[in-house]
């Protein structure tokens, strides 16, 4: 896959999307949001692929936000239209049947950390920074960013994050639960390797509906949700995968997940 914006590269059942603008700290641009969308339809139907690791070039950012040059040259007319296009590429993301990593490196800030947010796991460096500075450009967090953040860490300090737009370390992101796994710096790499080669051992429907679950749980109200956790769970419950899982425990063998 052939991306201007990103790379996707793959190792086994794994694969890597990198977000390739380091002259820019791998800012957010309308060409980005049409990359990843492309690439993650793609990956969405790749059987191969069990783990999908979103990660940023260069040392210094995974991503440092909006592409702010290019909202600042643009004479807006569709603000909206911008706001959704950004927001279902978020949403691709939290749906796509894989576990999707993202393994964040210095700055987080923005679109950066929403990105991240949107992920599945989410493992820092105890190095990087985190905020939503947008309140200092003169608009405030979009593309669903005061709605993913209030819903992870609660409407407190979501709203102190929003209104300060102050940066805080990778220590404080992990103590709110923006991030769910923190590393040294050096372990970065390998820590993104393991948790990616765990999950990439599981079976991809219970993986899917597992995911099914959790974003009905965070997208609809009590009784649906549950409603669309019982289905969830029965599509697993009838999979050849649950079969195996079972099996194997039985046996006292590792299980051997087709996806079927
Ligand atoms: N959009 C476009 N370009 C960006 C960018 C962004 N969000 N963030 C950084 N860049 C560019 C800078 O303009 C600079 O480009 P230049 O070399 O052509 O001038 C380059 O990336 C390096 O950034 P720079 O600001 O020089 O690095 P720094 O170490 O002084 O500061 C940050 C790093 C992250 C603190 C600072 O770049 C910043 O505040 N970025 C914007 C973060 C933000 O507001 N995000 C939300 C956007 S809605």
């Amino acid at each position: 896959m052939q991306f201007e914006t990103i790379l996707i590269g793959s190792e086994g059942p794994v694969a890597t999307i990198t977000m390739n603008r380091p002259e820019a700290l791998n800012a957010l641009s309308a060409q980005v949001f049409q990359d990843l969308a492309d690439g993650l339809r793609e990956l969405a139907t790749d059987r191969t692929i069990r783990v999908v690791v979103i990660r940023g070039a260069g040392d210094r950012a995974f991503v440092a936000g909006a592409d702010i040059k290019e909202m600042a040259d643009r004479d807006e007319t569709t603000p909206e239209e911008r706001n959704w296009t950004g927001m279902r590429v978020y949403d691709q993301i939290r749906h796509l049947p894989q576990p999707v990593i993202a393994s964040v490196h210095g700055y987080a800030l923005g679109g950066g950390m929403l990105l991240a947010m949107a992920c599945d796991i989410r493992i820092a460096a105890d190095t990087a920074t985190f905020g939503y500075p947008e309140i200092k450009l003169g608009i405030f967090p979009g593309t669903g960013g005061t709605v993913l953040i209030d819903r992870l860490i609660g409407p407190g300090t979501a709203r102190a994050i929003c209104l300060t737009g102050e940066h805080f370390p990778a220590e404080r992101a992990y103590q709110l639960g923006i991030v769910t796994h923190l590393v040294p710096a050096a372990e970065l790499g390998a820590e993104t390797a393991r948790l990616a080669e765990l999950m990439a051992g599981y079976s991809p429907v219970a993986v899917r509906e597992l995911k099914n679950a959790l974003n009905a749980s965070m997208e609809m109200d009590f009784e649906a949700a549950r409603a669309a956790e019982v289905a969830a769970h029965a599509r697993c419950f009838v999979s050849n995968d649950r079969i195996e899982g079972m099996r194997a425990f039985v046996e006292k063998r590792s299980a051997n997940f087709t996806g079927d």
